[in-house]
């Protein structure tokens, strides 16, 4: 196909020799097939600040390192430089967490770099070689969902173990190939450390994932993997390897009604924007 503006650049220092097809144009970025020397992969092309949606909220920005003070403040006072350094760092805050989870053992696309804005990942592909589905678009026996929602707490353990919390799991930025599933769509991920939101994010990734796969093992829908990880984390013991049980005792001392208010509200308008995402990505079908 004729190759995309954004992608001319890269074209042009040799990065890329072809661009095959677009495989998905959605709210905050257009992806394609290209071809680089022999090997098939995957350009990621962000969109412009103002045409992306939900992923730059503050939340998600909440404890993100600037590299100094000047940078700091031109992106405090949203001047043209300070606008292309918050750019910069998100289209940066992809490759940097790909190259982190890889090295963690979790199963992401390979990084290859991020050139002027354009992701360049390994094309994640089924075992005929077409571009793999994403996990909305499988169906799946109770024993491979029993076997993928294992796979995928244990890569949500290394991610954590790395630092990181994916914020934005769903079937909708998983992929799955022959053995099993591979998580994708990172510019939003969290600081486990340093930003408040990272215990909440976690609870609704985690749980995306249990009422996912619980469709299909219904056995899943009462687990409590996302309290109990959070449990061990906050003690100082996760580690890639601690076995978990899904199984959590919930506190038992008085309960302090105002605060499970607030926790009632924010499940609330969680789930609206879930909702809300869930019919902005049927809507890009
Ligand atoms: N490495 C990859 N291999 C194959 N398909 C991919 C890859 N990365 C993204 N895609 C496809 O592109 C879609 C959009 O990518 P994603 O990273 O989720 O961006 P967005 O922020 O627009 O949701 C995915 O749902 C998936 O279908
Ligand atoms: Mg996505």
């Amino acid at each position: 196909m004729k190759t995309p503006k954004r992608i001319q650049p890269l074209v042009e220092d040799g990065l890329i020799d072809e661009v095959i097809s677009q495989l998905m144009s959605g709210k905050e970025a257009t992806v394609y097939m290209v071809r680089c020397g022999s090997d098939i992969c995957c350009a990621k092309v962000y969109k412009d600040a103002d045409k992306r949606s939900f992923k730059q909220a503050v939340q998600y920005r909440e404890g993100r390192k600037v590299r100094n003070s000047r940078q700091a403040r031109a992106m405090e006072k949203g001047s043209k430089y300070g606008r292309e350094e918050q750019e910069a760092l998100w289209h940066n805050a992809e490759v940097d967490a790909l190259y982190k989870l890889a090295q963690a053992g979790v199963r992401v696309p390979k990084p290859y770099g991020c050139f002027d804005g354009v992701l360049l990942m390994e094309l994640i592909t089924d075992e005929d070689g077409d571009v793999a589905p994403r996990l909305n678009d499988v169906k799946l026996s109770r024993e491979e969902a029993l076997e993928h929602h294992t796979q995928i707490i244990r890569d949500v353990v290394r991610m954590l173990c790395a630092g990181l919390v994916h914020g934005d799991l769903s079937e909708f930025n998983v992929l799955v190939d022959q053995h099993g599933p591979v998580i994708i769509d990172l510019p939003q991920a969290v600081d486990a450390v340093a930003n408040n939101h990272a215990e909440w994010m976690l609870e609704r990734d985690i749980n995306n994932m249990r009422d996912y796969y619980g469709q299909f093992a219904p056995e899943l829908l009462t687990t409590k993997y996302a309290k109990e990880i959070w449990a061990i984390y906050e003690s100082g013991k996760l580690k890639p390897t601690t076995v978990l049980t899904g199984h959590f005792d919930e506190p038992t001392e008085a309960a302090d009604v105002e605060s499970v208010l607030v926790e009632i509200q924010e499940a609330f308008e969680e789930e609206q924007e879930r909702l809300g995402r869930i019919q902005s990505a049927n809507d890009d079908d």
